[in-house]
């Protein structure tokens, strides 16, 4: 059994895993509701929070696995990147408890854990596949030739996926955190009754949202704010399916460009759309499309990560430190 903590940004997360990627415990408590009257997340009161709840939710996690310490073999937690202070509260946890029963550690990279999420569950993916990861943070499309390891082919330029949406939400005044909300009346709205561009930059499969963000801007303003606000389901569907097209297109690409590849996964808080999700389903090849809580941050993707990376033994792990940028891809 794999003991997962993850704490890199405002979920308090711990799960448990077992070795053939059988989630038994996946518990997530969010801070969303706290960080919504600031319009964000808020570090330092995230680092707090996780502070307050990490025992807790780490007791929840072992409780509804029906395990003890007692047959936990490895802890394993985020290193980052993330919010430094965050990560920290997770990793000074999961060292102490590792240390406690000499145990090995396996510091796992967040980003890592998002490309596997989808080999853990009822319906695993098997190496060789694609990946689109889409988050708050970051967004890119990797090739996974092993589970250890991956290559990005392309990524964002700007923004990441999942911040167009907040900040796309944020413009429209729904409030954070903007991308379920979005979503949500993205469905009430008409996806053609705006043109906003579906960015593709240069020859590769990088991604760019900031121009489609700034082009959100204007129109709002065009319309003013009465027009706005009633057409609000029509902006928000026509901006959502450009965000959407523009994932979609660079998958495409990506498919066309690796024909000994067949398999295609997506990963990270944006695959929790629901347009996006149909979009891929549709694209030919095999997609592993992992349930919602596989989607946003969680710690069952990072005891799954785990299962392919190297293991500190005690003492070695008494001097990891926790990194808030992204390892080098
Ligand atoms: O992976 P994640 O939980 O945290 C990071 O590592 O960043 O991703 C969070 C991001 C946020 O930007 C959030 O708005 C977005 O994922 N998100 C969504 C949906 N659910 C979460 N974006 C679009 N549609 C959704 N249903
Ligand atoms: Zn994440």
């Amino acid at each position: 059994m794999i003991l997962g903590v993850e704490t890199s940004c405002d979920d308090t997360c711990a799960a448990v895993v077992a070795r053939d990627g059988s989630i038994r415990s996946n518990v997530v408590a969010s801070q969303g509701l706290l960080h919504a009257r600031y319009g964000g997340v808020v570090p330092e009161i995230a680092s707090r929070h996780h502070l307050e709840l990490l025992d807790a939710v780490i007791d929840d996690a072992l409780e509804r696995a029906e395990v003890t310490l007692d047959d936990v073999e490895q802890v394993a937690v985020t290193r980052g990147p993330g919010l430094i202070g965050a990560l920290l509260v997770g990793v000074s946890t999961a060292k102490a408890m590792a240390a406690a029963r000499r145990l090995p550690l396996v510091p796992v990279d967040h980003l890592h854990g998002h490309v596997v999420a989808s080999t853990l569950g009822d319906d695993p993916i098997e190496a060789p596949f694609l990946c689109l990861v889409a988050s708050g943070g970051h967004t890119f499309l990797a090739r996974v030739e092993e589970p250890s390891a991956y290559t990005v082919l392309g990524r964002t330029l700007d923004d990441a996926a999942g911040e167009a949406f907040d900040k796309g939400a944020r413009l429209l005044g729904l409030g954070y955190p903007g991308g379920p909300a979005l979503d949500r009346l993205a469905r009430e709205g008409d996806p053609v009754a705006f043109d906003f561009p579906r960015s593709l930059p240069g020859q590769g499969l990088d991604f760019s949202f900031s121009g489609l963000k700034t082009a959100l801007l204007y129109r709002v303003r065009d319309l003013g704010a009465d027009e706005s606000e009633r057409r609000k389901a029509d902006l928000a569907a026509s901006y959502q399916r450009a965000i959407v097209d523009a994932l979609v297109a660079r998958i495409r690409q990506a498919l066309d460009r690796q024909p000994d590849i067949d398999r295609l996964a997506i990963g990270g808080g944006v695959a929790a759309n629901s347009w996006l999700r149909e979009a891929v389903r549709a694209l030919g090849p095999e997609v592993h499309v992992p349930g919602h809580e596989l989607c946003t941050d969680n710690a069952a993707m990072i005891a799954g990560a785990a299962r392919f990376t190297p293991a500190l033994d005690y003492p070695d792990y008494l001097a990891l430190d926790a990194t808030a940028r992204a390892a080098a891809a």
